[in-house]
């Protein structure tokens, strides 16, 4: 019998784990386990089934998937405005992606869950001061002192609190009227109007707004206009946390990590062999993957066979981080390599992690040039083979931030400095959110 205990392959190298003080097996993490064990679920099996429709649904072209949010959530930033402003940009995305193309648009937070990050070095000095990089509020703080960056067992069920009350605001917010359609002005309410973005999300406003006055004078007013399902998600790293989180569902009696809908495995832990696969192999939720510039066929396709052997709809989706400059050449072969072996995948476009470069004054940025232009060969791509180009997955954040240069406001390397906040790598701010869901619109409807 399907035992917690006895679902995951002992003894495999997990990569990108914390140092825990007194060890994996240590008291501390037992605690902290022990308590995150006797917790409930943060989401349910049945939710994580829907998704992996929809999934399914987007590998066939029929709908489009848009996740977005913080590249590391922070306990300090899990406030109500913060949340709400996310959610209002994720929403008014989806509007404007949903208008142009008419395609259902499945809604995803890097939210609710986002709280570990896998680092490219374990240390970071300044001066001639060492200390264990910052791997995310689950595991650390940001602050640069020895006490500050020790990692702490204990945070894992703050982790699990501040999702907790991040999903009951995002829950409240979508289900609650907040999200009704016609409330579309109501979500730009707040955000800087006067930009050129601004006034082009008014007159799509205005517009949709014509059009469901128009139904409910004919006698349609859809319930499915009242409320969205949106989903939360995140990287699947720290796996204490996510095994700890892990239950059997008592409807199929299959395990599910229900720490969120949906899971993903970093382009840092998807080691074939490694304990990161083994794990998202054993659980039933929908999977995502992130395949960089040196991703090969026989990876995806060994990743499909492990993680999808049954073929089930939905369960595989692959999101692409290639680089602007790479993945014209990178990509169609991975996508070909796939779709001939018959393996059925959502394809996403991350134009984020294969963009990051350092400012001249420190600060780690990407251009908005490069990251619309990635998308672009990612719909290139997958127009000159025939296959669908399923989504996109952005670092945003409802703030007005100055952390990715270019964009309508043609933010500076200058000017980085003026309102840098991310906890790790850099967001696109509200207005260059909206401005890249007007240009990623375009290309859906020409494609
Ligand atoms: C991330 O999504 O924040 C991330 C670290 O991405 P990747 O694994 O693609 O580098
Ligand atoms: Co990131």
């Amino acid at each position: 019998m399907t035992t917690i205990e006895n679902l995951f392959t002992p003894g495999l190298v997990a990569a990108q784990q914390p140092q825990w003080p007194g060890g994996v097996d240590g008291p501390a993490v037992k605690a902290a386990v022990a308590e995150l064990k006797s917790l409930p679920p943060l989401v349910f099996a049945g939710e994580c089934d829907d998704l992996k429709a929809r999934i399914a649904e987007a590998a066939e072209g029929r709908a489009f998937w848009l996740q977005g949010g913080d590249c590391a959530e922070t306990f300090a930033a899990a406030t109500a405005d913060s949340i709400r402003d996310r959610i209002k940009t994720i929403l008014q995305m989806a509007a404007v992606l949903q208008y142009y193309s008419s395609l259902p648009v499945i809604k995803v937070g890097r939210m609710a869950g986002q709280f570990a990050k896998p680092r490219s070095s374990d240390f970071e000095t300044r001066g001639d001061v060492k200390l264990p990089a910052y791997r995310g509020d689950a595991v650390n703080d940001l602050e640069f002192t020895e006490s500050a960056r020790t990692p702490d067992p204990h945070r894992l069920v703050r982790v699990y609190n501040t999702s907790s009350a991040t999903l009951n605001l995002v829950r409240a917010f979508t289900q609650g009227g907040f999200a009704d359609l016609r409330q579309v002005h109501e979500w730009n309410k707040g955000f800087i109007r006067d930009s050129s973005v601004g006034d082009r999300y008014e007159k799509m406003a205005d517009e949709i707004g014509r059009a469901l006055a128009f139904m409910k004078s004919a006698g349609a007013d859809p319930d499915s206009f009242k409320s969205v399902d949106f989903y939360s998600s995140h990287e699947a790293l720290i796996l204490e946390y996510e095994k700890a989180l892990t239950r059997i569902d008592s409807r199929t009696q299959l395990p599910y990590d229900v720490s969120a809908h949906f899971l993903w495995i970093g382009e840092r832990t998807r080691q074939l062999d490694g304990a990161h696969v083994d794990f998202c192999a054993k659980v039933n939720n929908p999977i995502g993957i992130k395949l960089g510039p040196t991703s090969t066929v026989k990876d995806a396709l060994t990743l499909i066979e492990k993680l999808n052997p049954n073929d089930e709809p939905g369960r595989i989706t692959f999101i692409t981080r290639m680089g602007a400059g790479k993945i014209r050449e990178a990509l169609p072969a991975l996508v070909d390599g796939v779709t001939k072996a018959g393996a059925k995948v959502l394809w996403v476009c991350d134009p984020m992690h294969g963009n990051t470069y350092e400012a001249p004054s420190g600060y780690k940025t990407r251009r908005f040039d490069d990251v619309m232009d990635e998308v672009k060969g990612f719909f290139e791509v997958h127009k000159a083979l025939g296959t669908h180009p399923g989504g996109i997955h952005i670092e945003l954040t409802g703030d007005d931030v100055t952390e990715c240069v270019g964009g309508g406001e043609k933010i500076s390397e200058e000017d980085l400095a003026s309102r840098y906040e991310t906890a790790c790598d850099p967001r696109l701010n509200h207005a260059q959110s909206l401005e890249l869901a007007f240009l990623v619109a375009e290309m859906l409807r020409d494609r």
